[in-house]
């Protein structure tokens, strides 16, 4: 039986950081009433030669050292973003380029939001465990600064830009266990990217306190879905690495799955949220400061516009 296995990981954050006392200056909030409703003190934003691209392809070098191999060895590159270079060229054929290589499948996922990493993990664990492809390069990047209003202080305070990636190949033991995907496009109207007016510069529209219950209730249920269809209990999670979106989501799930918070990622406080990067950027840092070691369970979870959700347990 082949599974798929997380070979190496790497990511990438731009250089400018925006704290939440600049933000005291763009719009009508404060520090404490952003630590305090959503635990974020700072994000990192791209340059204006930053793009989703470019953030991709330094993340991706990392991950692929981590895996000892080059390029030249992928069979596929998924990029999960909603904030691409362009609709096509996908930001996956931008890295082939970037790279010099044309040998393999490339394709961007946008449609699936917050949730694109998890969507993607699942897409290319499809094809390691059929024996279709052996290397495939998967990344979450993100500018999400070129997508928010800067005059709505509901959104504005909330995201980042940053990339992260991981390559993943077969192997004979776990490996991905299971991924759980789901959407309801009926909550279509609490998140979206929309135009306010005919012609407008496209931006993130939010209901967050609609959008911030029915992450709570939908997630909590997927952790009881993703456990059974594993046949594993809590007490064999060792770690959550959630989708970054706001500190009482994550402790709400942390409680749900019975984990002491030095057990769960945590990036969000110096990167906001990042969309599709949070994930693949928090497994990264916590690989890299040896937090997140060989062996041991990870319970993934993400949820987002669409709205799409989705759960990944996968041993490290
Ligand atoms: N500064 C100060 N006050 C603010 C700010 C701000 N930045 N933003 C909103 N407020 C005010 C509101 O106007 C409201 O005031 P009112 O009571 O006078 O009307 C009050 O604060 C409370 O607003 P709520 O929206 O109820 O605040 P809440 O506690 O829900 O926090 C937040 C808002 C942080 C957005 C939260 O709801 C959240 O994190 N939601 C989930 C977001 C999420 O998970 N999104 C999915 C991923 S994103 C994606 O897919 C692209």
């Amino acid at each position: 039986m082949i599974y798929t296995k997380i070979l190496g990981t790497g990511s990438y954050l731009p250089e400018k950081i925006l704290t939440n006392f600049e933000l005291e200056k763009m719009v009508d909030t404060t520090n404490e009433w952003i630590v305090e409703r959503t635990g974020i003190h700072e994000r990192r934003i791209a340059a204006s030669n930053e793009t989703a691209a470019t953030m991709a392809e330094q993340a991706a070098k990392q991950a692929m050292l981590a895996a000892g191999i080059s390029a030249r060895d992928l069979d596929m590159i998924i990029v999960a973003t909603t904030t691409p270079e362009k609709v096509f060229p996908s930001t996956a054929c931008l890295l082939q380029q970037r790279f010099g290589i044309a040998n393999c499948a490339a394709f961007d996922l946008n449609s699936a939001a917050c949730s694109g990493f998890i969507y993607g993990l699942s897409i290319a664990d499809q094809f390691i465990r059929n024996g279709n492809a052996k290397h495939i390069l998967l990344i979450g990047s993100e500018v999400m600064s070129s997508i928010v209003d800067w005059t709505d202080r509901t959104t504005c305070i909330l995201f980042g830009d940053g990339a992260g990636a991981v390559v993943l190949g077969p192997s004979d033991a776990p490996g991905v266990i299971c991924t759980r995907l789901h959407a309801d496009g009926n909550h279509k109207d609490i998140l979206s990217l929309s135009s306010q007016e005919k012609n407008a510069k496209p931006c993130i529209k939010m209901a967050g306190n609609s959008v911030f219950k029915l992450a709570v209730n939908m997630l909590g249920d997927l952790f009881d879905e993703t456990l059974a269809a594993a046949h594993l209990k809590k007490s064999d999670i060792h770690w959550l690495v959630p989708h970054q979106a706001n500190i009482r989501i994550i402790q709400s799930m942390a409680k749900k799955l019975e984990l002491p918070m030095e057990r769960v990622t945590i990036t969000l406080d110096k990167q906001g949220n990042t969309s599709s990067a949070s994930i693949p950027l928090a497994l990264d840092q916590a690989v890299r400061t040896r937090q997140i070691k060989r062996g041991e369970i990870l319970m993934l979870e993400a949820f987002g516009g669409g709205l799409a959700w989705g759960s990944a347990l996968l041993k490290f």
